[in-house]
């Protein structure tokens, strides 16, 4: 069904001021900055993209796509991590003492925080090589929580599961002790084979981990360290991008920033956003509001399918692919030239967001490479819109866990 569409015609004025400042302008920081950085040389492949944020957000992956493009491994399991894997952001995280380092990815749209480790029992790779993995043994302030199991469930009814210790954590310069570290007993085929992620580290807002019986997660543990109760985002195109805690990094921005609320209901970072539109032919704002989810754990974008639809529609030459749900692709040559898409945040001020159009091209199709598939697609068969890096890699993006609210605002770009 599609919901009404309101026009409202303006003129599309350049970034104007926003609205609130940061609450910790000017205060000395208090907290630690995580370097983040792209898995290296793994190909981008955006079938696998699509499928792992349909498979985390959505109604699972149709039966025809998973035969048409092998998401299946050898078992019969659909081999597909809830995390997009070839286009990630990973932080080197210290679990134990003495101190081991593993490769973990950080994701605000889960809150588990579960390892590969020497409970890892490898069936699709054997014999390795593996991402640098969490042994307990090794530490002497590892402590098993007896009867503590966690699982994810895959989307064909099997499971990724483990068993439970708490130990020491460090990130930057703080360390949390006795906290709950997810050792994986088995993981998905594919996952065995990523030798640049050991696992994965949620800051979901309020969702409860998958550990039986509950425990506090991550950010209950982080969150008395920090001065100020914030982590802020800021992902680099093809570069080394910042996870901070504690602290607002101004700096960062090349605007002010707008904070809008988080839905009080919701255990994810879900805001609104009311007014969208694209430089091209027709310079509109299209009011239709909508919820999203800033999710870094996901590669793509999905807009509402009526958004969706008419931006790529205004796209020369653009085309559907039917095998999988008519996901948007386009002539690679034009990936220069797509047009920049724009949030007008709610507020006096109207607050410009710009995503660059290039920034929307994901790369060329496999067996067509003269058409690139769009990073941004449709909502329409997710549960929810999902905003993950192909648009936060444009922005500087603010979690602030005490007023429930997320900070938007544009930065210097450095490879347009
Ligand atoms: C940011 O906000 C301040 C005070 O609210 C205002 O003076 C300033 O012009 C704004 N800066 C930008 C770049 O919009
Ligand atoms: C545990 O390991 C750390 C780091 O190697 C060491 O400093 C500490 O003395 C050890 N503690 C015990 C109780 O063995
Ligand atoms: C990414 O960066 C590397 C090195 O900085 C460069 O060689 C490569 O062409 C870049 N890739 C893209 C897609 O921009």
């Amino acid at each position: 069904m599609r919901p009404p569409i309101i026009v409202f015609i303006s003129l599309l004025v350049g970034l104007t001021a926003a609205l609130v400042p940061p609450r910790l302008h000017g205060k000395s920081t208090s907290g630690f900055s995580l370097p983040v950085s792209k898995t290296q040389g793994s190909k981008r492949d955006f079938v696998r993209d699509w499928a792992a944020a349909r498979q985390k957000w959505g109604k699972g992956i149709p039966d025809d796509v998973l035969s048409t493009f092998s998401l299946l491994d050898d078992d019969g399991i659909v081999d597909v991590q809830p995390l997009g894997s070839d286009d990630i952001y990973i932080a080197d995280i210290q679990v134990g003492n003495p101190p081991q380092t593993l490769k973990i990815a950080i994701d605000t749209g889960s809150a588990d925080m579960w390892v590969q480790s020497s409970d890892t029992d490898y069936r699709a790779n054997i014999e390795g090589p593996w991402a640098p993995q969490y042994k307990p043994d090794a530490s002497n302030t590892s402590r098993r929580v007896d009867d503590a199991e966690w699982s994810v469930k895959y989307m064909d009814g099997t499971h990724a599961n483990g068993i439970v210790y708490l130990d020491t954590v460090r990130m930057g310069g703080i360390e949390l002790t006795d906290t709950a570290v997810q050792s994986a007993q088995i993981v998905a085929a594919r996952f065995e084979r990523e030798t640049e992620l050991s696992g994965i580290m949620g800051f979901a807002k309020s969702l409860p981990s998958n550990i039986e019986p509950p425990t506090p997660s991550l950010l209950d543990k982080l969150r008395p360290h920090l001065d100020a109760p914030v982590f802020s985002v800021d992902l680099r195109r093809n570069a080394t991008g910042t996870f901070d805690f504690g602290h607002v990094d101004t700096s960062r921005a090349s605007d002010n920033i707008t904070w809008l609320d988080a839905n009080p209901a919701s255990p994810h970072w879900d805001v609104t956003f009311d007014l969208t539109a694209w430089d091209g032919s027709r310079h509109v704002w299209w009011a239709h509001s909508f919820e999203a989810t800033i999710d870094t754990g996901t590669t793509l974008m999905f807009l509402p399918a009526s958004l969706a639809g008419m931006y790529w529609f205004e796209v020369p030459d653009m085309r559907v692919d039917p095998r999988l749900s008519n996901a948007f692709t386009f002539p690679c040559r034009l990936a220069e030239g797509l047009p920049d898409l724009m949030f007008k945040l709610p507020g006096e001020e109207g607050h410009v967001l710009t995503i660059p159009g290039p920034y929307l091209n994901y790369g060329p199709v496999d067996d067509d490479p003269e058409y690139c598939w769009g990073g941004m697609q449709s909502a329409e068969d997710l549960e929810v819109t999902i905003f993950g890096d192909v648009m936060l890699k444009a922005l500087f993006v603010v979690f602030d866990l005490e007023n429930n609210r997320v900070g938007f605002a544009n930065k210097d770009l450095d490879d347009e």
